[in-house]
């Protein structure tokens, strides 16, 4: 059976929101079980370290923001000065910088049968407002690329996971030592 771990960060809005425990008790009933977990106050240069900055990266995360843009009529060069997917990604990287250090995060691992793509699903898509009910982002935040484009912020979309299981591995080395990891 392909038992995997995933890592999952609750963001400064799902804290401040009061929504830790909310969250954290979709992903129990779904079946999935808390390895690790710690609270953190991270630092610019931590989080600078943990997204990655290949140009892979960029390019992907640059792409959705000039999409977004698109959809909702707004001209990347007028907005952020670029139309070219890799220096929007960059821009991204700033901003989710200061996003996820604006606050407290809970940073945890779960384990379970095929984790990485569960968690994914019970998450939901980018986009709050367009993530379906019954997904966490669907249900709890109704943020869009547009109010955050009127802000000049990312979307506040309350929580990060791995998006496969060698990203899931570099990322859980990344926030625990092995013998934090109750296994
Ligand atoms: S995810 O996890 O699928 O939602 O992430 P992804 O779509 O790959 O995006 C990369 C990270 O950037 C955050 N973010 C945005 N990306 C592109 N465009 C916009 N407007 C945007 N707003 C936020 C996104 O949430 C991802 O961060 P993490 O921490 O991985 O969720």
């Amino acid at each position: 059976m392909p038992v995997e771990k995933t890592l999952v960060i609750l963001k400064p809005d799902a804290v401040s929101r009061g929504l830790v425990g909310e969250i954290i008790t979709r992903f129990e009933k779904a079946g999935l079980k808390i390895v690790a977990m710690k609270m953190v106050r991270a630092t610019p240069e931590q989080m600078e370290r943990f997204y990655p900055s290949s140009e892979d990266w960029y390019r992907s995360a640059g792409s959705k923001l000039l999409k977004a843009y698109q959809e909702i009529g707004v001209d990347p060069r007028l907005r952020i000065g670029t139309d070219d997917p890799a220096e929007a990604g960059r821009l991204i990287k700033g901003r989710l910088v200061k996003y996820m250090t604006s606050g407290p995060i809970v940073v945890l691992v779960l384990k379970g049968n095929r984790a990485v793509e569960v968690v994914r699903k019970l998450v939901g898509p980018t986009s709050p407002h367009a993530a379906p009910p019954g997904t966490i982002r669907g249900d709890y935040s109704i943020d869009s690329p547009d109010l955050a484009a009127e802000e000049d912020r990312v979307v506040y979309n309350l929580v990060h996971a791995s998006d496969s299981p060698a990203e899931a591995e570099r990322e859980i080395k990344f926030w625990f030592r092995e013998e934090e990891i109750l296994d």
